[in-house]
C-alpha cells in the first residue's frame, strides 16, 4: 500500500515547519520505516538542513515525470526529494495547476510514494499555488509557533483550505502542533491558550519547546536525536508529537 503523506504547512515564516519536517522524517527513519521527505519551498531549507545541493530537475521530475522519482538517498531508509532553490518550483506548480489541476501534485505523490512507509512535505511560507496543490495532496500538519502574529496566520490556512474545498478538491487540517514554545514568556502562553481555543481538538498535547538544540541540529545538519541533543526537552517532545501524529493517521480523519 503507497504512503499517505503528510503535509507539513503553515503560512507564516519561520514557525517551525522545516525543523518539524526534519525531525518526523528522521525519527521515523531511525525507527525503521522508509521515509520520504520532499523539499517543496523555493528557499530549499530542507534541502540545505541536508547537506544536500538544490536538485535542479526535482520539481520537474516530481510533476513531470510518469515513472518513479530519482530521490537523493540520505540513508536506506530516508530518501529526499530536494527543493531546486530557485523559482523553477513554483514554475513547474503553475504549469502543472494550468494543465492538469490542483489535484495534479497528488497524483504525482501518490506514484511515488509506493515503496515508502510515510511522505512527508515540507512547504514554504507563500500560500501560491504550490502550497496550495500540497495541501491538496493530504492530511496537513500546522507547526504553530506560539506567538500572536503566528496564530494570527491561522485563518490563511483556513482560508486555502476552504477554497480547496469549495473547487471540489478534498483537503484538511489533520493537527496543529505548538512549536518554538518559550513556557516563561506570558506572549508564548497567551498564544498557545488562543491556538487551543481555536484549534480545539486538533491542537496536539506535545508543545515544543524553544531550544538551541533544534536550533543548531538544523544548522549544522546533525540529527536532532544525536545523542548530543540527548539532555534537550526538544526530541522527546518531537517523539510525542510523532506519536500523536501517526496514530490520529492510522484513526483516519474527516
Ligand atoms: N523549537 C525550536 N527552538 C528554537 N529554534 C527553532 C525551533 N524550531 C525552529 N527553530 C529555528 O527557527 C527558525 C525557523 O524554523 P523553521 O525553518 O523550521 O521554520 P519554517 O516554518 O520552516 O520557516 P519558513 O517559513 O521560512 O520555511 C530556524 O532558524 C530554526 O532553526
Ligand atoms: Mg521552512
Amino acid at each position: 500500500m503507497a504512503a499517505r503523506p503528510i503535509i507539513v504547512a503553515m503560512p507564516k515564516g519561520g514557525s517551525g515547519k522545516t525543523a518539524t519536517a526534519i525531525a518526523f522524517a528522521r525519527a521515523l527513519a531511525s525507527a525503521g520505516r522508509r521515509v520520504l521527505l520532499v523539499d517543496l519551498d523555493p528557499q530549499a531549507s530542507a534541502t540545505a538542513a541536508l547537506g544536500v545541493p538544490p536538485g535542479a530537475s526535482a520539481a520537474v521530475q516530481l510533476l513531470e515525470r510518469v515513472g518513479r522519482l530519482e530521490a537523493v538517498r540520505l540513508s536506506d531508509r530516508l530518501h529526499l526529494v530536494p527543493s531546486p532553490g530557485d523559482g523553477s518550483l513554483d514554475a513547474a506548480f503553475e504549469k502543472a495547476r494550468r494543465l492538469r489541476g490542483l489535484t495534479a501534485f497528488r497524483e504525482a505523490l501518490r506514484r511515488m510514494a509506493d515503496g515508502y512507509d510515510h511522505v512527508i512535505c515540507d512547504c514554504g511560507p507563500s500560500l501560491g499555488s504550490t502550497t496550495l496543490m500540497a495541501l491538496a495532496a493530504g492530511p496537513v500538519l500546522a507547526p504553530v509557533e506560539t506567538t500572536r502574529l503566528t496564530v494570527a496566520a491561522l485563518p490563511r490556512l483556513a482560508a486555502a483550505i476552504a477554497a480547496l474545498r469549495r473547487a471540489g478538491v478534498a483537503a484538511s487540517v489533520l493537527a496543529y502542533l505548538p512549536t518554538r514554545h518559550a513556557s516563561r514568556q506570558t506572549e508564548s502562553r497567551e498564544a498557545l491558550e488562543a491556538l487551543r481555543a481555536v484549534g480545539r481538538t486538533r491542537v496536539l498535547a506535545a508543545v515544543i519547546p524553544q531550544s538551541t538544540a533544534v536550533a543548531r541540529s538544523l544548522a549544522e545538519g546533525i540529527s536532532l536525536f544525536d545523542a548530543r541533543y540527548r539532555s534537550s526537552r526538544a526530541p522527546h517532545a518531537y517523539l510525542a508529537a510523532l506519536g500523536e501524529v501517526v496514530s490520529r493517521l492510522e484513526v483516519g480523519h474527516e
